[in-house]
């Protein structure tokens, strides 16, 4: 059988250095455990504008299309900021999403008890934190029809449009309810049901599809506006929130700070089935291109790296090797490893990124 695909798209700023260290692990995981990927690399944002004057090219999406996963470093930088508005950067990334209808935004929420301090919230609060919140990502009030900024009588009104259908509903709670079988089994489902229609159908169908298709999983519904106090309150409480784009905006980015830095959070946007029974899937940092430290070798590059081990879990059915990379980066934090953006106290010493890489390449041997 032929190995499994996985397209790179390192893009721009500190995109190709973070990514530099996952080929690394990549390279690792086929010489080490058998794990061998048919990896290619192509252009993406900036850098693909640079070449093809377009920040996807036709020929890079129709490789997305066929790709068993894609997995992406960050697009952007000041150097495209007066582009057209339809050549930026974040357009390809867009495409992607798009062209690829990846409708499951899965944003993880981990603590490393090396790094419960950095939290805002007390340690026992945090340490030992692990839940994943899914959003919505295609539809909703994002997309909604009708919306504009009109003219009513003598004022302005700006209307936007919250609409959900049954099947856009039925397939996220699907990719939330596959997720928990595969951690707590736990789903929570948050919208607000007591103010908005859309919240009714919402609630509604995702309990239709637990009863029919997973009436295995523990399944709870949750106001979203209780859902923010419980996520700050007593955060363990979840194991899988699935929620509506909107919502899942707020809440996402809610979670992922309660356990630190930036530098630390991965993502993964999943779509349907493809033949092979995976999903399509692009997996990335949630950081962008970083300018600021581009090309200085200070960037982290456990979020493309952590990134990378949900593409292991997700899109590869490899949840121990998973197991084992996420554990080999919790083994270098609690070893003190840090690159610039996890200091805390001044006088020590930051590593590289690609000190980084090696620190966890090290681990990981420490692991067979
Ligand atoms: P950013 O995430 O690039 O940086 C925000 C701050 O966090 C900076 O101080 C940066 O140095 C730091 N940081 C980010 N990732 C880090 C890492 N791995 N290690 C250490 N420090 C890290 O967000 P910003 O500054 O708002 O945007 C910069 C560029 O990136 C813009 O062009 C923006 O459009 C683009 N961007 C792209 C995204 C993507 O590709 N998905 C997402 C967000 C922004
Ligand atoms: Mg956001």
């Amino acid at each position: 059988m032929a190995n499994p695909s996985l397209l790179i798209l390192p893009g721009d700023g500190i995109g190709p250095e973070v990514m530099a260290e996952v080929r690394k692990i990549i390279d690792w995981f086929g010489a080490k455990r058998g794990l061998v990927f048919d990896v290619s690399e192509d252009l993406v944002g900036g850098a693909a504008y640079d070449v093809h004057g377009v920040p996807l090219s036709d020929e890079t999406m129709a490789k997305a299309q066929e790709a068993d996963a894609v997995l992406l470093g960050a697009v952007g930088g000041p150097k495209y900021d007066k582009l057209d508005f339809s050549v930026k950067p974040e357009r390809g990334l867009l495409r992607l999403r798009k062209e690829m209808d990846l409708f499951s935004n899965l944003r993880p929420a981990q603590c490393f008890d090396a790094l419960a301090d950095f939290s805002s919230l007390k340690k026992d609060i945090i340490a030992g934190l692990d839940i994943m919140i899914v959003r919505e990502l295609t539809s909703g009030v994002y997309f909604g029809e009708p919306r504009g900024i009109f003219t009513e009588g003598n004022e302005r009104v700006g209307i936007n449009t919250q609409r959900y259908t049954e099947s856009e509903i039925a397939r996220v709670a699907r990719s939330a309810f596959e997720l928990a079988r595969r951690r707590g089994n736990k789903v929570c489902s948050m919208e607000k049901a007591n103010v908005m229609e859309s919240g009714i159908l919402w609630r509604e169908v995702v309990q239709e599809v637990h009863d029919k298709e997973y009436p295995d999983v523990e399944l709870s519904h949750m106001y979203a506006d209780n859902g923010a106090m419980q996520l700050v309150r007593w955060p363990k409480q979840f194991d899988v929130i699935v929620t509506d784009n909107l919502f899942g905006d707020v809440l996402s980015d809610c979670a992922a700070m309660l356990t630190g830095s930036l530098g630390m959070l991965p993502s993964a946007s999943l779509g349907a089935p493809m033949a092979n029974g995976r999903p399509k899937a692009l997996y990335e940092p949630v950081h962008g291109s970083a300018p600021d430290i581009a090309g200085q070798g200070k960037a982290n590059p456990i979020a493309c790296v952590l990134s990378f081990a949900m593409a292991l879990r997700y899109s590869f059915d490899q949840g121990n090797d998973a197991d084992r990379l996420e554990k080999a980066v919790e083994k270098v934090l609690a070893d003190g490893v840090r690159t610039a953006d996890l200091m805390q106290n001044a006088g020590e010493t930051p590593v590289s990124t690609s000190q980084m890489g090696d620190a966890i390449i090290a681990a990981l041997d420490a692991s067979l």
